[in-house]
């Protein structure tokens, strides 16, 4: 079981169907994780704004922009995406996202994409967010994750590798910064499937139903 690093993290008990709002507790205090909802535009516009945006280079679109922020609300309201908020005493600090496109040829996989703020990193927020990121994708029957993050958030890679994520890509000068700098993106998978049948076989079926 240990190689799913998932399963060994010990943290969530996956015998019951995920329910939100959900309160952990870690070294930044009480956090509720809860979906994201259209009224939390402005919240997430504010969270966005104040990310470095070096953290952000990693997304498709830039966050921190309204426009961008509207597209992801509507995406949320499709069915599309979903998303997980990390909020601490009324704001937001955290952000996890799972995106599927059910028509492409890949509709058996899904991309975690996740960011915390500065002032509360390294706390265990993100490794609470990701797992109940995690979490979703299970119970959405996907059969592979995918993260992609730049080669120097040794956090992230750290943090996913403890899930069990493992290298699969190295794309070369991939994404070009506001000074126009250009950084590698290193692409992490996961195969579920086998999270999900070592679950069935360790008799936790409940959890990963469709
Ligand atoms: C990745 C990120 C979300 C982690 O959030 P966080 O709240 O700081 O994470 P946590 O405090 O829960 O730490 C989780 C794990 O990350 C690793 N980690 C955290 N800070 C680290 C650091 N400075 N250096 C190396 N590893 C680190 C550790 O393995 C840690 O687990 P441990 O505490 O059991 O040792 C945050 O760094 C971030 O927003 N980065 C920028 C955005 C990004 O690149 N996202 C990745 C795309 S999916």
């Amino acid at each position: 079981m240990a190689e799913t690093g998932f399963l060994a993290g010990d943290k969530i008990d996956m015998s019951e169907p995920r329910s939100y709002p959900r309160h952990v507790k870690t070294d930044a205090g009480d956090i509720e994780i809860r979906l994201m909802s259209p009224s939390d535009e402005a919240a997430v516009l504010a969270f966005g704004k104040a990310l470095p945006t070096h953290d952000l280079l990693f997304l498709p679109r830039n966050i921190s922009e309204p426009k961008v922020l509207s597209a992801w609300i509507k995406e949320i309201e499709r069915g599309a995406i979903r998303s997980l908020l990390a909020v601490k005493d009324g704001k937001v600090v955290g952000c996890g996202t799972l995106v599927r496109d059910p028509h492409s040829w890949s509709p058996h996989v899904g991309e975690i994409r996740m960011v915390v703020s500065s002032e509360v990193r390294g706390k265990g927020v993100g490794k609470a967010l990701s797992q109940e990121t995690f979490a979703l994708a299970l119970g959405a029957g996907l059969e592979k994750l995918s993260v992609q993050m730049t080669v120097d958030q040794q956090a992230a890679i750290a943090l996913f590798e403890s899930l069990g994520f493992k290298a699969e890509a190295l794309l070369r000068d991939h994404v070009r910064d506001v000074e126009g700098n250009t950084h590698d993106i290193v692409v992490l998978g996961h195969n579920v499937a086998q999270v999900r049948a070592q679950m069935e076989a360790y008799g936790l079926p409940d959890a990963v139903r469709h």
